[in-house]
């Protein structure tokens, strides 16, 4: 038995934002963002589009591909995704950014939208490692009963409406967008996800913030929400420089790890797609373990950070440009809040 990847998608919302746009409204820089982060631009939901509807988007161009369309008509797409979408058994979605918190999940309204009538549905929070943790959930869920067939995992983020935008060391990182894969258990002996690792430090929990809005923090009766002041609104607030230590360790670590467990060579490898949150993390990585840089792939410059769709929508851009081949073996890794980080290794 195998668990095979056999249809990729994504979605990002049309409107695209450069680094020159932002500095009409924010202080800052083409040049310090490129230079801190390798980002160039990223895309912005309007004011109608949450989550759940570029969850949408990605998940019915991995059902499309998955039953045989991978072209341009939406009509032919969306009759192509609305006949497979009835055959998977479980949907896993990650975010941060839900619809709604608490209930219902992204994932039930996915369920929903993409009439996906047979299939069980739930969400993750493993922020920007949320991939990693739902491509193993979505295989456990099917390995561990003979009845199911396929799973559909998605991540999607909008992520720009979580944002303090007064915050110029955070708000020019995070992009909104969403990616999915659609997996399926085969016959084969081996192929598609071979081992997977998932790591948390708890510890650091306060590195990287939504802190209110929840149970500890709740909302107090007459208390005005201000977006521009983290003391009162639910908005994103990250200490970089520990994440920048912590993710460059991550990602160096489980790169080491995964191969020794896969007992397998960077030689075998033919792409490293990691979290997409800042080139120079990567580059550092690079740097430590002596892997050229070319082996990792980058797509932040155009995405900037968008949390844990960054894999799978960095899969869907390598697969539909022809990057990935057959047998190709591919090491995905992820870290983000929690602090939490992991890594797959996928047989193309
Ligand atoms: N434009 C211009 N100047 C800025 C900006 C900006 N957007 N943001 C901060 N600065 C200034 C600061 O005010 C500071 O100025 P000062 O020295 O006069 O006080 C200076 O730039 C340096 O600021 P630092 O915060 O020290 O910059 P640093 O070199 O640490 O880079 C960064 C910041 C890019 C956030 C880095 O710490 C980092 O990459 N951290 C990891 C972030 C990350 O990976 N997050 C995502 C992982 S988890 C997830 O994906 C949700």
């Amino acid at each position: 038995m195998a668990i095979e990847i056999i249809g990729t998608g994504k979605a990002v919302p049309p409107n695209k934002v450069t680094n020159n746009d932002l500095t009409a409204k924010i202080d800052t820089s083409d040049e310090w963002i490129r230079s801190h982060s390798g980002i160039g631009s990223r895309y912005i939901a309007d004011e109608n589009t949450a989550s759940s509807d570029l969850a949408a988007e990605a998940a019915k161009n991995a059902l499309a591909m998955a039953a045989g369309y991978s072209g341009d008509d939406l009509a032919q797409r969306d009759k192509a995704a609305a006949e497979i979408a009835q055959t998977i058994d479980i949907i896993v979605l990650a975010t941060v950014t839900p619809d709604f918190y608490g209930t219902p999940s992204t994932a039930c309204i996915l369920q929903d939208k993409i009439g996906a009538i047979n299939a069980g549905a739930f969400d993750i929070t493993a922020t920007c490692s949320g991939f990693i943790y739902s491509l193993e959930t979505a295989a456990g869920f099917l390995s561990i009963n003979a009845q199911r067939k396929r799973a559909l995992v998605v991540c999607a983020e909008v992520l720009s409406k979580l944002i303090n935008w007064s915050d110029r060391s955070t708000c020019v990182l995070f992009g909104d967008g969403a990616g999915a894969v659609v997996l399926e258990k085969t016959g084969a002996s081996s192929g598609g996800l071979m081992h997977t690792l998932l790591g948390a430090d708890g510890s650091r929990h306060e590195s990287l913030m939504m802190k209110r809005g929840g149970t500890r923090f709740p909302y107090k009766d007459g208390e005005v929400i201000n977006k521009t002041d983290s003391a009162h609104c639910t908005c994103v607030e990250m200490n970089g420089q520990e994440v920048y230590n912590f993710a460059v360790k991550s990602v160096t670590d489980t790169i080491t790890s995964l191969l020794k467990t896969g007992n397998i060579t960077i030689d075998d490898v033919a792409y490293i797609v990691p979290h997409q949150a800042n080139s120079r993390i990567v580059q550092a990585a690079s740097n430590r373990l002596h892997i050229p840089i070319e082996k990792f792939f980058l797509n932040i410059e155009e995405y900037a950070n968008t949390s844990s769709a960054s894999i799978p929508i960095a899969l869907d851009e390598m697969n539909r440009s022809g990057k990935l081949k057959k047998g190709d073996l591919i090491l995905t890794i992820g870290f983000g809040g929690g602090l939490t980080y992991g890594g797959n290794i996928i047989k193309w």
